[in-house]
């Protein structure tokens, strides 16, 4: 975990004041199942979705799996809120090789099952496996534990040095080539380091920069989220609630939100992570109860007024 607060550090390091806010874009449609919660209240508007670079439509709203399948829930209902969240339309479910040692990957295997073809499938191979052909093997060995053959979006982890994209670039491609892998992206990367990637031959394919954002850290506002919109990459945040250490999901101005929405705190939060268009949120949870809530903020729309009530409540560089 240390390494993990260093490494995100290093990331934010450097970045620059100023805010520049996303602009909402247009919105398309729909898994139908995502447009009703579990308080019963109407949905606001359509479920939001986020085009990758690709063409490829996702859900703006994911499901992230870094502690589920290591008994912080019953398995079961870990698989439950899984089975929850997809059905609701959160499709898009993002795990690791590492989380767990593998567990996560298990787990999220055993709750595909038939499901596959739906799914948006996120893994990620870390920065000391991409030596030789690492990166094929450390696929090889998610793709065993997923109980499947192929991943839609396998991410590098953490940064490693500039001088090592283009052979991971290379051997991302050469999966791709193989059909083990749809697309590939990073993980944790700067501004600085998302212009080297695009020097390397292929760089451009990159389909996402999975990153920290939610309301209590806005630090990525200030220059990577401008520099992705502009460069039509879009982000993948994680942590949107806040994570474990800071998370929203109990903040008063957000339950007054959501009240008059009919919905929770965490799903406002949620919501205004997405608002945007070129965000896709990827909150966890191993309750299905938690999920529903979740899924509630694919198709609520926040005012401009409780916009500016969030951007007062949680300023972006307090
Ligand atoms: N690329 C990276 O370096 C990196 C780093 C960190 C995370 N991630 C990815 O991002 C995902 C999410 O990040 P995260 O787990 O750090 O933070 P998060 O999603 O912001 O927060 C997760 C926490 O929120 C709780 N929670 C979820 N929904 C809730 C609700 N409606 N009401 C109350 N509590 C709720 C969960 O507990 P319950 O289970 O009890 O609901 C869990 O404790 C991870 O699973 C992982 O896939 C990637």
């Amino acid at each position: 975990m240390n390494k993990h607060l260093l490494d995100r550090r290093q990331f934010l390091r450097g970045a620059a004041l100023g805010l520049s806010l996303p602009a909402v874009s247009a919105l398309t449609a729909i898994p139908a199942a995502a447009q009703s919660t579990t308080t019963g209240a109407p949905s606001k508007s359509a479920a939001r979705t986020v085009k990758l670079p690709s063409g490829t439509t996702v859900p703006a709203l994911g499901q992230g799996c870094w502690h589920l399948g290591q008994d912080r829930h019953p398995a079961a209902t870990e698989e439950e809120a899984l089975r929850t969240g997809m059905s609701l339309g959160m499709t898009l479910i993002d795990t690791s090789g590492n989380y767990g040692n593998g567990r996560s990957e298990q787990l999220v295997g055993h709750v595909l099952g038939g499901e596959r073809q739906r799914i948006f499938l996120v893994t990620k191979v870390e920065g000391d496996q991409v030596a030789g052909d690492g990166i094929a093997r450390a696929c090889a060995a998610s793709l065993a534990r997923l109980a499947t053959d192929y991943i839609d979006l396998y991410l590098l982890h953490w940064p490693v040095p500039s001088t090592e994209f283009a052979s991971v670039v290379t051997q991302f491609e050469q999966l791709r080539g193989a059909g083990k892998i749809r697309s590939w992206g990073v993980s944790n990367f700067s501004v600085s380091q998302m212009e080297d990637l695009l020097r390397v031959p292929e760089g451009h394919h990159c389909a996402t920069n999975q990153v920290p954002y939610s309301l209590n850290n806005r630090r990525i506002e200030s220059d990577l989220l401008p520099w992705s919109r502009q460069h039509n990459i879009p982000v993948m945040a994680y942590s949107p609630l806040g994570g474990d250490k800071h998370l929203v999901v109990k903040d008063q101005t957000l339950a007054q939100i959501g009240s008059t929405h009919g919905c929770s705190a965490a799903a406002v939060a949620l919501a205004w992570v997405i608002r945007g268009g070129n965000v896709i949120a990827i909150p966890e949870s191993g309750s299905p109860e938690h999920v529903k809530e979740n899924a509630a903020a694919l198709s609520l729309a926040l005012t401009p007024q409780e916009l500016q009530t969030l951007d007062k409540a949680f300023p972006a560089h307090g």
